[in-house]
């Protein structure tokens, strides 16, 4: 079956604004989903179903693709059967867009799915945890990850504007972004990898040495994929090939939803961009504070 996401968004009909924050257990989430919190910490996920969480920009959409093929053998035409967001459900985006609802798209699938969250880790069901589910968690440089966060929401025209560059570098070290703070993110699941069997990865590794981290998740998941398709993999969830793929690009979403002219989704793809957007001053102040927030949590991340 075939799924579009012009079906699901006109399912969706309602209007859009950029959408102001509102806390759920300390968390800020955009209104709609903070509004609806309660179906989705009730949500069951089968034993089967594999949760990918990041925060956002931290390499999804490349972790979702990977994923989708090595399920598919590698069948690059089979994971053209509809938008990344069909095919992988944003566990919990509500409805109105740009991305049909996580639970309606849940319920209409049958197990296992690839089931995609930004939430911190206290506020993921825990029927993942009591499942024991699969859970690939990836995480990327607070410098880079920021970058990438900010020229998204100046696209996304339904996050609350980003302001100055250097207010959101303030909003950033406070954590006051959608889906919270960077730093209780990242150490948040490192800190339950061991007990939950989370694998853990960086995005600066798979920019190092994709093949290694496709392996990696082949292992997590226990498939047996030969090397010939693993080096398909690679080869297809490069940066330059998945930008011109129209079902991960995200070049199906509408342009008044997110509007590539400001910022693409798929804008660079790069480690230590961040150096293009950090004064010296800003650098400083920022670095300070990482080193207080991230004290008493050693997360071993690369920069460039
Ligand atoms: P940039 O804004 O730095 O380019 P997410 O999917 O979590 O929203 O993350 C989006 C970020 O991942 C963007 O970063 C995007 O370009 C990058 N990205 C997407 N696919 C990628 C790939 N195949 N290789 C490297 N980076 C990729």
């Amino acid at each position: 079956k075939t799924l579009t996401y012009s079906q699901a968004i006109e399912e969706a009909g309602q209007s859009l604004i950029r959408f102001p924050l509102k806390n759920v257990r300390g968390v800020p989430l955009m209104e709609p989903i903070a509004q609806n919190f309660e179906p989705i910490w009730a949500f069951c996920p089968d034993p089967t179903d594999i949760l990918i969480a990041t925060y956002p920009k931290a390499g999804t959409t490349w972790t979702q693709e990977i994923v989708d093929l090595l399920l598919h053998n590698g069948d690059t035409e089979a994971c053209k059967r509809g938008p990344i967001v069909m095919r992988s459900p944003f566990l919990e985006i509500v409805n109105p867009p740009p991305i049909p609802s996580g639970l309606d798209l849940l319920h209409k699938m049958s197990p296992p799915r690839m089931i995609k969250t930004h939430l911190p880790f206290p506020l993921v069901p825990e029927g993942f945890w009591e499942n024991k589910c699969k859970v690939i968690y990836v995480a990327r440089n607070a410098k880079d990850n920021m970058v990438s966060y900010y020229h998204f929401d100046r696209m996304n025209l339904t996050q609350p504007e980003p302001g100055t560059w250097e207010s959101y570098i303030q909003k950033f070290m406070k954590g006051e972004l959608a889906w919270g703070s960077w730093y209780d993110h990242v150490k948040g699941y490192w800190e339950e990898r061991e007990k939950r069997n989370i694998l853990y990865l960086f995005y600066e590794d798979m920019k190092e040495n994709l093949q290694r981290e496709v392996e990696r998740i082949k292992q997590y998941l226990d498939l047996s994929v030969t090397d010939d398709v693993i080096a398909r993999i690679v080869a297809h969830t490069s940066f330059e090939v998945m930008k011109e793929n129209p079902m991960a690009n995200y070049s199906f979403i509408p342009k008044n939803v997110f509007d590539d002219s400001i910022s693409a989704f798929m804008r660079k793809g790069e480690v230590g961009d961040w150096v293009n957007h950090f004064s010296e001053s800003q650098l400083e102040i920022f670095n300070e504070d990482y080193q207080q927030q991230m004290k008493m949590v050693k997360i071993p991340f690369r920069e460039n």
